[in-house]
């Protein structure tokens, strides 16, 4: 008997249509619905019985906090059933990324939840959707997947939710940190290694809202006025994308230091592309976190999820990787 595979869209590339195929860098993303995105490809009929739903067609620069909210929900759900053996999640590469990072803090039990998209429109020649769609879906259900969270599939690799960062343009765009892939996806799904997934730290069903993060670029000169601006339009926390592996500027320290002490969760990350952040004194000294491995767009999920959770820190795993 097949196994059962829920399938949930939410637009992206995967799901846009160019005005010309042979032209795709004018399209429209999040037009194809999820049933259409399926009856593209049909090996997957043979793999598993699909569930396809559609939880909104965007671009993903359009989502919010309130869609990941909605999507973990919608995935808690579904890790629960126990006729569900594995969720594909279909969505815009440039802000995965951060949706990745929300359901691996939020995911509990061991149904694999992997996530895909596509750099190229549904209709472009040589759109890269379908094979994802097909790797991410066999991923899913693979038996070694079990246990292994939240995971991203793209351009044959197996990746992690966390670390990860959308870094370039190209039919494999995103970049996973020191650790790299997990695995490989083309074919018959290869893990490299065991992989631990970060606990789960917030329960999404219990959760009625997210708090408001900024992230402040923080650039030669930039006045610390930015912070204080961000504070009062009612931001709870904020990540610095700062200089080098996330050095203060002095002009900042006393701002930083008041807002942390008056309860505000302030995370030092870093504006390189590829950077680690570590626990510094200078933390203890100001109130801040170090952002780890975790570039500016995850970090500032992982401190709505810790401001949401009412965490003293980083969630555990990746203030592990700070320190
Ligand atoms: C999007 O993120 O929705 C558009 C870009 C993409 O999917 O590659």
């Amino acid at each position: 008997m097949k196994p059962t595979l829920a399938l949930i869209a939410t637009g992206g590339t995967i799901a846009g249509l160019a005005e010309d195929s042979a032209a795709p860098a004018n399209y429209t993303a999040g037009v194809v619905d999820a049933g259409a995105l399926v009856a593209a490809v049909p090996p997957l009929r043979e793999l598993a019985n699909l569930r396809v739903e559609q939880l909104c067609n965007v671009d993903s620069s359009d989502l919010t906090p309130a869609h990941w909210l909605a999507l973990a929900r919608r995935v808690q759900a579904l890790t629960t059933d126990p006729a569900i053996a594995g969720i594909v999640v279909t969505h815009g590469t440039d802000t995965l990324e951060e949706t990745a990072a929300f359901l691996a803090l939020c995911h509990r039990g061991d149904t694999p939840v992997v996530l895909t998209g596509a750099m190229r429109p549904a209709n472009a020649l040589s759109a890269d959707g379908p094979a994802n769609l097909h790797d991410a879906c066999r991923v899913a259900l693979a038996e070694d997947s079990r246990g292994r969270g939240v995971m991203v599939v793209f351009a044959g690799e197996i990746l992690p939710a966390l670390p990860l960062s959308k870094a370039r343009l190209g039919l494999q765009p995103y970049v996973a940190g020191a650790g790299g892939a997990l695995g490989m996806a083309a074919g018959r799904p290869r893990f490299f290694h065991p992989h631990q997934p970060s606990p789960a730290v917030l329960d999404a069903a219990a959760c009625p809202a997210l708090p408001e993060v900024a992230i402040l670029y923080v650039a030669a000169g930039t006045p610390p006025q930015a912070l204080r601006d961000a504070l009062r339009h009612g931001a709870r926390g904020a990540v610095l994308a700062l200089p080098g592996s996330g050095t203060v500027p002095r002009a900042w320290e006393e701002t930083i230091a008041e807002a942390c002490s008056a309860g505000i969760r302030i995370v030092r990350g870093s504006r390189l592309a590829s950077s680690f952040v570590p626990s510094r004194r200078q933390d203890l000294e100001l109130g801040t976190w170090a952002a780890g491995a975790l570039a500016p767009a995850q970090a500032r999920v992982a401190l709505i999820v810790a401001i949401a959770a009412g965490l003293e820190q980083l969630p555990a795993a990746l203030a592990a990787q700070a320190r």
